[in-house]
């Protein structure tokens, strides 16, 4: 086989065989199928796109490249879920709480922060002593023993998605649904779980920015996880505004701790609840009305609040954090953004704010690169709040003063104020089965 025909096949738009697609991933990730080769066939498929076959095909391929997580040993329908990526996106570690709490199984791997949106491993590291990295044996007991388990990847989970992730972010290939498709459900198969709830997001914060696009994602995860034997669902959430009103990894740990307590920001409590219903449905706990009940009720009586401090000690942080987030450390500066007219606010650029939140320290800006735990944004109006000139339009949290303007500049612009009276619209957007 030859790369070459491989490569002018796509791009005649010739359908490739499954043999192709796997002597292609096992080539390029055993380093014989140069990069230049590899970036001329992701751009083909930017143009002519991938059959629900060859998407099957490539994927399962991309899985098959490193480890395949045996869960077997834990008892019940091991559940997960995994978002598509958003700005002030902590849904997991209350999802993770609630789930676990009625009686779910919930063996989640997640990622860190990608460009301007957040990881749920690095907001984790932001708990005093709390580790993300647990051998098999520890994650599967911790599972067995507590019902939850949330930690990073290993490094040998789909590792061909890892060389074409860097590859497609310096070749201008990543907004592809059938790559964005291909990379996200490679790892989930990977990870083990039996059944798999995707938060596709849409919006200005989202790789996919139109509702259509985000249905065509999230129904292609769907159809790769269903031919694999696994239940998978998808709700689409809105992300043309960040979700809750903290950006930055301590500041969401405590609005985490703060929605589980039941006083969190209205939408981040609504997603949580209907995602986490919709968990408790694929793990068999009854129809969607009977698990929606359940999660209401265990925010209610702190049955999930007391599964996060469980989760948090498992794992080897304090769980103290749970009663004092200011165990979780605040940063030495914070500075008010004032709003220099009246109006509403009537749109935010997501992926601005998720940016300004990184020029603050909060994400990283190089490969690897070293992040703040405590820096951040507290956002006190968002879209469809009035607003008048003087208003404190959010708080900035930085350990160096210096960043605060440009980051203050990002911020103010990303958002647009004008006369006419606006509504923020609804979160929960679609739902793919
Ligand atoms: N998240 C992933 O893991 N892969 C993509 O391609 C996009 C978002």
């Amino acid at each position: 086989m030859r790369m070459y025909d491989v490569i002018l096949k796509k791009r005649q738009g010739i359908e490739l065989v499954d043999s192709e697609l796997q002597w292609l991933i096992q080539g390029y990730v055993a380093g014989d199928i140069p990069d230049y080769q590899m970036s001329a066939f992701l751009m083909a498929i930017i143009f002519k796109g991938m059959t629900p076959k060859e998407l099957g095909a490539f994927t399962m391929a991309m899985a098959h490249s490193g480890d395949m997580v045996d869960l077997s040993a834990i008892k019940g329908v091991k559940v997960d879920k995994h978002s598509t990526g958003g700005v002030g996106d902590k849904t997991t570690l209350v999802i993770a709480s609630l789930v676990a709490a009625c009686g779910g199984v919930v063996a989640k791997m997640s990622g860190r922060g990608l460009g301007h949106t957040g990881g749920t491993i690095d907001k984790m590291e932001s708990i005093p002593g709390l580790r993300t990295e647990l051998s098999e044996e520890e994650f599967r007991n911790q599972v067995n023993n507590i019902g939850v388990a949330v930690i990073g990847q290993s490094s040998n989970i789909a590792p061909a998605d890892k060389k074409i992730y860097a590859l497609r972010d310096v070749t201008a290939t990543v907004d592809s649904i059938p790559l964005i498709a291909s990379s996200i459900m490679s790892k989930k198969l990977a990870s083990g779980a039996d059944a798999i709830l995707l938060d596709v997001k849409v919006g200005s914060g989202a790789f996919m920015k139109t509702i259509d696009d985000a249905r065509l994602l999230a129904q292609a995860m769907v159809d790769i996880g269903n031919a694999n034997g696994r239940i998978v669902k998808a709700v689409i959430t809105d992300m043309d505004r960040p979700l809750g009103q903290a950006i930055g990894n301590a500041l969401e740990i405590a609005e985490v701790i703060q929605t589980l307590k039941g006083y969190g920001p209205q939408d981040l409590t609504h997603e949580c609840l209907v995602m986490a219903a919709h968990l408790l449905v694929m793990s068999e706990k009854g129809d969607y009305d009977t698990c929606y009940s359940m999660v209401q009720t265990a925010l209610q009586n702190g049955a999930g609040l007391a599964k996060l401090r469980e989760l948090i000690v498992a794992q080897g942080g304090n769980g103290q954090i749970v009663d004092d987030s200011s165990l979780l450390g605040t940063a030495q500066f914070a500075y008010d953004i004032r709003s220099s007219k009246a109006g509403y606010i009537t749109h935010m650029n997501t992926e601005a704010c998720g940016i300004a939140s990184v020029m603050l320290g909060a994400g990283r800006t190089v490969k690897d690169g070293p992040i703040d735990m405590t820096a951040g944004i507290l956002m006190h109006k968002k879209t469809g709040d009035a607003v008048v000139a003087g208003d404190v339009l959010a708080t900035l949290y930085a350990n160096d003063e210096s960043l605060f303007e440009g980051a203050e500049t990002a911020y103010v612009q990303a958002l647009t104020i004008g006369p006419e009276e606006s509504t923020a619209g609804e979160t929960i957007l679609g739902f793919v089965e």
